[in-house]
Formats: structure tokens, sequence, C-alpha cells
């Protein structure tokens, strides 16, 4: 939540004001609804911001233009969290002396008590941010002859929760400093030249692929060209390694497609083969730890959680043992007298980042002596720290908000997992085996296909359900999980209401709502759930339900049934329809994107989500 960026450079012919725009713009898939800017010149701060999205900001106010001699610059991207999206909500925040400027992303859990205090000492508040506490904090340090470094850390001693931060002081032209616990930041560095600070690398990349990575408790302080690390509790210096960025920022940035999440769906067919090339080595330690586990536990949030009912599905199938999937919300509730020690937990986390997951394994690993299993697409994120092992799945950078290739990366990681599991556990021939493995090595050309000749039928089948704003996803067994993806897909970028549920189930309750035309959406591979599946299309269809079914190539038993299918070019055997989660899902990740557009939304940017999410 929240994109950060900061600069300090000492190089007189850059458009200072062009690169903080550019870099918090690659941030703003983290938060849009206000922006705000702060430059220092002469012992002065100016700030600019306002709500709305960066670019309409940016038509009312300049947000590039600065005083001319200005090195240094803190933006920042919202997405609200304490106070509504209004301009005095949006940061940076002022303390009262108007010196230091504060951007912030993440909460301050004991904002109220602090700021009652604070305001009983006569300090003025402006917004009804948690974050408007911490100049106000750092403030009074400097007012009891703290120097600002040491400031910031006696402030921060008082304040509970998580941020990633940068400040600034009018006083202090030549630095800035940033303070990291539990919200992510970056340092990209131009050696001798330029510095800054980023809630993700996308920011700076076109700049710079030197990066440093900060940890938890960490406080850089930033001068043009160079920065130094401390350890926030012991005021030690820290000495950090210098990443190199191995991708490119034409990995993240939209390549001639209107739209990133489009972008991002056609790169699965990519995206995935990167990822099969993940070390047989890695992958045979998660089959080992999971071949000797007795209970296993699968934990994440939104679309990495229902990759994990997918995963979890088909890992089942060659373990022969029950993993229980638990969001991650929930897992301390749902565990909190059972969970034994021993027990094996794999997270599933896109960004790394998301709080509830971090903090569902970190109650884990405190209660009992578990073992922590994790997948992710972001290499050092948080949750990397609290894992034994750590496999990163290979999509690259994802900036559309609602995820895609991640999803289709998640789930296919799992398989080659499940795979290797099969291959130590000798329960299958080999040659069975080897007709898995060659089902999930096509898995990205069948996806290939589909995307290069469906678009058309897709939008067709938008034209076809333009006027519906409900919807049905059904599904029985694994694809249950495709059910619960697609129709999350939908909810998020084209604002319809829908319900991803058991087709079995459904008659239990949700059946009630169906009338003339109402869309149903089936995913129908031809696994052992089909014949049953059939009983529920016509259950739907009896009542006059509008029959959409996603079937493979040769199907005709449902498409019989359908008012209109969108056909998968993969067989229908069983090799093919263990893996369908991975091949059935991007055909409504199209359906979701075009419905988006028919509607006039932007895809890229649903209404109140964030990409990731680091609120309880
Ligand atoms: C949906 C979406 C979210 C995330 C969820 C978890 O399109 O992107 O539901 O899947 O917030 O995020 P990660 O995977 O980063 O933990």
């Amino acid at each position: 939540m929240c994109g950060i960026f900061g600069i300090i450079t000492n190089q007189k012919n850059i458009s200072l004001g062009k690169i903080v725009l550019e870099g918090i713009k690659r941030l703003e898939y983290r938060g849009y609804d206000s922006c705000g800017i702060v430059t220092l010149s002469d012992s002065k701060l100016y700030v600019k911001k306002d709500s709305g999205r960066i670019d309409e900001i940016q038509k009312k106010i300049d947000l590039t233009e600065f005083p001319n001699d200005s090195k240094l610059a803190l933006a920042h991207t919202r997405w609200a969290t304490h106070g509504a999206p209004t301009k005095n909500n949006s940061h940076p925040h002022l303390d009262c002396s108007g010196k230091i400027a504060v951007v912030h992303n993440g909460i301050i859990d004991n904002f109220i008590e602090l700021r009652k205090e604070l305001a009983q000492k006569g300090h003025i508040f402006k917004s009804e941010t948690d974050t408007e506490i911490i100049p106000h904090l750092i403030e009074i340090k400097m007012k009891e002859g703290l120097n600002f470094k040491d400031s910031v850390i006696e402030a921060l001693k008082l304040c509970k929760g998580a941020y990633g931060l940068a400040i600034c002081h009018a006083d202090h032209p030549d630095s800035f400093i940033v303070v990291r616990k539990e919200s992510p930041l970056v340092i990209g560095i131009e050696e001798g030249k330029t510095t800054y600070c980023a809630s993700d690398i996308p920011a700076f990349l076109p700049l710079t692929r030197k990066c440093y990575i900060m940890d938890d408790d960490e406080l850089a302080v930033l001068k043009a060209g160079e920065v130094e690390f401390f350890d926030i509790n012991t005021d030690k210096k820290i000495e950090k390694e210098i990443q190199l960025i191995e991708w490119n920022i034409d990995a993240a940035e939209k390549g001639g497609y209107e739209h990133f999440m489009l972008k991002e769906i056609y790169e699965e067919p990519t995206a995935m083969k990167r990822t099969m090339k993940i070390s047989k080595d890695l992958l045979r330690i998660f089959a080992k730890i999971l071949w000797s586990a007795e209970n296993i536990y699968i934990t994440a949030a939104g679309t990495s959680f229902y990759a994990s009912l997918a995963g979890k599905f088909i890992i089942s199938r060659f373990l022969g043992k029950y993993i229980q999937a638990i969001e991650c919300s929930e897992l301390q509730t749902q565990l909190s007298n059972s969970l034994k020690d021993e027990s094996v937990i794999i997270a599933v986390s896109q960004s790394g980042e998301t709080i509830d997951t971090i903090e569902a394994i970190r109650w884990a690993k405190s209660k009992k002596n578990v073992k922590v299993l994790t997948i992710t697409n972001v290499v050092g994120s948080s949750l990397t720290r609290y894992s034994d092992h750590v496999i990163v799945t290979q999509a690259g950078p994802e900036i559309g908000v609602a995820a895609t290739k991640t999803y289709n990366t998640q789930v296919l990681t799992l398989a080659l997992i499940a795979i290797e599991i099969a291959k130590l556990r000798k329960v299958e021939l080999d040659s069975e085996i080897k007709k898995y493995e060659k089902a999930l090595e096509e898995t990205p050309q069948i996806i290939e296909n589909f995307l290069k000749n469906n678009v058309d039928s897709i939008k067709g089948v938008v034209n076809a359900l333009e006027k519906s704003v409900n919807f049905f996803f059904l599904a029985r067994g694994i694809s249950i999980a495709t059910a619960k993806e697609g129709g999350l897909k939908l909810k998020e970028v084209a604002c319809r209401f829908i319900e991803g549920y058991s087709a079995a189930h459904a008659k239990h309750g949700p059946i009630a709502l169906v009338r003339e035309g109402f869309p149903i959406i089936f995913i129908a591979p031809p696994d052992e759930t089909y014949q049953r599946l059939i009983g529920n299309v016509m259950e739907f269809k009896a009542r006059g339900g509008k029959i959409i079914s996603l079937v493979v190539e040769n199907d005709k038993n449902i498409t019989e049934l359908s008012d209109i299918t969108i056909r998968i070019p993969q067989p229908g055997d069983k090799y093919y329809n263990i893996f369908s989660p991975i091949t059935f899902t991007p055909a409504l990740q199209l359906l979701a994107y075009y419905t988006s557009l028919h509607h006039g939304l932007d895809p890229d940017k649903p209404l109140n989500l964030s990409k990731t999410v680091t609120v309880h």
C-alpha cells in the first residue's frame, strides 16, 4: 500500500521534477488516490500535493516544477487507510515548524494515543492520518538536542506498527533518511552521483540497476551517490552488498500493450517457461520436506490463495496426503489450539509483502517448531526472511494490480513440486510420470495458442454478457480454484458481482438467484467430475440460466448444453486435466480484461485495490 520515491543528487544537468514524476508513477500500482511531492531549496521545504490520480493532479498543479537549485525530493502515492483520500491527508506531512517532511508506507498502530499526547503539548495537526505524528515526534526529539538521525530513531521507538519512511529536513539539504520496518524499501545508487529510495525497484530501474534491499529495523542515510546503513536498535553501522538487477525496465513497462494487465497475460507463456527452469534441487528439497511431513498447511491471500487451492489439489494427488489450505488471515485463529511441532507450512505470495501472510508465518514460527516453505515472485521480500526455503517464481515484475501471470507461475511451481514428489515416491510408473511431465511442459504452448486465436471469441462473450451485472462461476473438484480465481478477476477489474462456487453445492442456496438469462460460467475440463457437472449444468439450464462453458477442444456433451463455449486447445485426458487451473485461467483473465474495457473501466487500476496489501 502506498508508494514512496526519493532522490538526492549532485548532478546539475538532470531534470529532477521529471525523474520524480516518472518514478512515483511507476509506483502508482501500490495506491492511486492521492499524491504529493516535497523538495528543498534555501532551507525551505516546497510541498505540492492533492487528491486524485497522478495524471489528474499533474494537469492541475505542475508536480515537476521545482526551485532550480533543488537536489533532493521525496514523493508519495497513497492508498488511503487513515483518513479519506483528500488533499490534507495526502503525504508528505510536516511538523509544526514546517522543516521536517515525511512520506510513509504502512500504519502506525498506536497513533491515537500519540496524537493525543502531542496535541496536549500544543502540536497542531492538519490531517487525519497516522503518519502526521511522525514529523511532530521528530520535531520534539530535535528540540531536545538530538541530531536528525538520532531524533528519527528515538521518535520511532515510540511508534508501534509498520513503516517504510523517507524523511527530509529543511536544514539538511545534503541528505535524507529512510527507515524500514515491515514495509518494503529499496535503495538505488549511481555511485558518486545520485541515490534513490523507493518502495519497489521499477521506480528507479531506468536510472540504475544497482540497488540495496533494506531489511527490517534498518535506517539509511542517503547522500548524493552514497548511502550508509544502520541498525535502528543498536545504532551500529551495517555493511550491505550492492545487488545488480538483471531484469530490464521493459519488463515493467507496457511495451506496446494498452494495459499492463493485457501485457502480463500475454507474458504468461514466457514467464512459465522461465519458471520451468527453477532448480530441480530446490524443487526436490520442497518435495522431500513435504513427503516426510505429517501436517501440511498452505496459506496465502487473494489470488495466491486460489493458486494454493489448485496447487494443494495437484500436490495431494501425488503425495497421497491431505493438505489443508487456510487463508492467511485465519491461520492463527484456526490453528491456535492445534498447530503441532514439525508441521510444514507452504506460504504463497506474489509480493512476499502481504502483511497477513507474513503475520501468519511469524505467529506459527513463534508457537511451534514449524518449517516454512515459501513461494514468492520477489527476491528478498519480507516473507523470505521467515522462511526455511524459498522458491522464487520467474514471472518478472507484475505491475497490473490484478494478479495474472503470477497466478499461473505459482500454480506451475506447485505442480513442479508435485512432479518431484511423484518421482521420489515412485507410486506411479516412470512412464506415467513422464506423461504428466510432458503435459505440464506443454502448458505454456497451450496458453500461447489460446491467446493467439481466441481474442475475438472472448470479445463476443463480453458483448453477449454486456447487460449482466451478476455472475456465477461454477465448477467441481480442482476447477473450483479456477472458478474462484476467474470470478475474482471479473469482480476486480470489471466491477461485476460474481460468486465462484462449487457447482454441486450451488443448489443448496445460490441457485435461488437464477432467472431467465442469468449468466453461469461453468469450468468443465473432462476430469472425474465431468459427468456430475453435466447434471449441474442441466439444473441451471432448466431454470433459465445462460450457460457459458470452458471446455477442451473436442468437448461434446457440455458444449451441446451451452449457449456459449470457450474452447481451450488441449487434450482432455487425465495428464492434462490435472493442470487445467493453469491452462483454463488465462481465458477468464482475458474475459475480465475485455469486460473491464467494454464498461469503460481501467483494468490496471481497480477501485479500492492496491497491489501490495501491507495492512491487516
Ligand atoms: C488479485 C490480487 C490479490 C493478491 C493478494 C495477495 O488479483 O492481486 O488478491 O493476490 O492481495 O497478494 P500477494 O500474492 O502479493 O501476497
